[in-house]
């Protein structure tokens, strides 16, 4: 064998999201690529803001000597500044430069974040449905990845968090908006899990920490309120990504934040900015942060995802879909007619030329995600087949 054995056995479960966007390339070939609704990645249609080509003009016309050079491991102290008076802004707490660190997108935070932390064995909490990544992530570093189950609803269950808590337990990991299910963890929820986590933690050599994935936090519909994570837990690290509020997944850009409240702050984002650099990033992308500052905060906002999950939902709950309301990111979870999510998304493939992903990709059986991040046209002219299927299965 050529490789690891571990990572044999890792490749050997990987992602369904993956598996079922290369289904996707093939049938767009057989088919046409009209006639196949491929709502498999998460890879936005949205195009970057205005200010953000703008600048992206600016700087080729009139380059600054010395741009593409090599740059502090944590980033260019102006862009990190940038981020830093956002953050405080939003939160009232006062972060510097020196409280961010830029990354490789939300992927390159994690992997920078779980490894400045997890000694071999170290245990991290994740609640599910989740983010598939977040096991082989945890696997980089030696840590253990516990699932525990979310409420029927998604919401965070503290009292399955409490039971999966052991003494080896380093992290909680969070995800809000929540890629597969779309919900919002409310401040209620996240305060019982920072009093839960408070007390759980006396008595340790280090916190159990929130580490809480924020990719899709300007992804948030109905102007419900996102609690700040910042404000609730002091030993809170929080890991953003560019990829979906500028519409550049391509490109590589997010930062780690970690809380100034928290008196371990600096020496963990010493440790970030030297594992940025040996894990083999050295820096976040040098004119990605170039550019941040000068779109400021014009993202791709919510407003055309909004309209998207009110069109999917509505006519899936008209269909007689069993399903969850998202409150953001952009993507929604319903519940498969038939117990056996890969039946279901397979016939939903063959029969309909609808690709998603099973359930069982994300943690849970009997669940099916639809990544809506695609053309209103692409949703507009799927809604038969969606409708097909709910009939083909007895919705209605
Ligand atoms: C929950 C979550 N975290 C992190 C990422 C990775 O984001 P990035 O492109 O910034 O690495 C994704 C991408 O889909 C995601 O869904």
């Amino acid at each position: 064998m050529a490789i690891s054995e571990n990572v044999k056995k890792l490749m050997g479960g990987s992602s369904w999201v993956r598996r079922m966007f290369e289904t996707a390339a093939q049938l767009k070939v057989q088919h046409g690529e009209d006639n196949i609704f491929d709502f498999t990645l998460g890879n936005p249609v949205e195009e970057p803001p205005q200010g953000f080509k703008e600048a992206l003009k600016g700087f080729a016309l009139n380059p600054i000597r010395g741009m593409h050079r090599y740059m502090p491991n944590s980033g260019y102290p102006e862009t990190r500044r940038f981020v830093a008076q956002q953050i405080s802004d939003e939160t009232g707490i006062s972060f510097t430069e020196n409280h961010i660190v830029m990354t490789v997108g939300a992927a390159g935070g994690m992997n920078v974040a779980l490894k400045a932390i997890l000694d071999h064995g170290d245990e991290v909490i994740v609640p599910s449905p989740y983010f598939v990544e977040f096991g082989f992530y945890i696997d980089n570093h030696g840590g253990v990845m516990r699932l525990v189950d979310t409420k029927e609803d998604f919401t965070l269950d503290l009292e399955a968090i409490e039971k999966a808590i052991t003494e080896r337990t380093k992290i909680v990991l969070i995800n809000s908006p929540n890629n597969p299910t779309g919900v919002v963890y409310s401040a209620g929820s996240l305060h019982a899990l920072a009093d839960l986590l408070r007390g759980k933690s006396k008595g340790r050599r280090t916190p159990i920490y929130i580490l809480a994935d924020e990719a899709y936090r300007t992804i948030i519909y109905d102007n419900i309120p996102y609690p700040k994570m910042f404000e609730i837990y002091e030993p809170s690290i929080s890991v953003v990504s560019y990829s979906k509020s500028l519409g550049v997944p391509g490109e590589r850009l997010g930062y780690v934040a970690v809380n100034p409240l928290y008196a371990g702050a600096e020496e963990l984002i010493g440790a970030m900015i030297f594992l940025n650099r040996t894990l083999g990033y050295i820096n976040a992308p040098a004119l990605m942060q170039r550019l941040l500052p000068h779109v400021g905060t014009n993202h791709v906002g919510p407003r055309e995802y909004q309209r998207k999950r009110d069109i999917l939902y509505g006519a899936l709950t008209e269909y007689g879909y069993s399903l969850t309301k998202p409150q953001g990111s952009f993507y929604i979870f319903p519940r498969t007619p038939i117990e056996d999510d890969l039946a279901f998304v397979s016939d939903l493939q063959q029969s309909f030329h609808i690709l998603t992903v099973p359930g069982r990709g994300f943690g849970i059986e009997g669940y099916f995600r639809i990544a809506y991040c695609v053309d209103m046209d692409v949703i507009e002219r799927s809604l038969p087949g969606f409708e097909g299927a709910a009939k083909k299965y007895g919705l209605r």
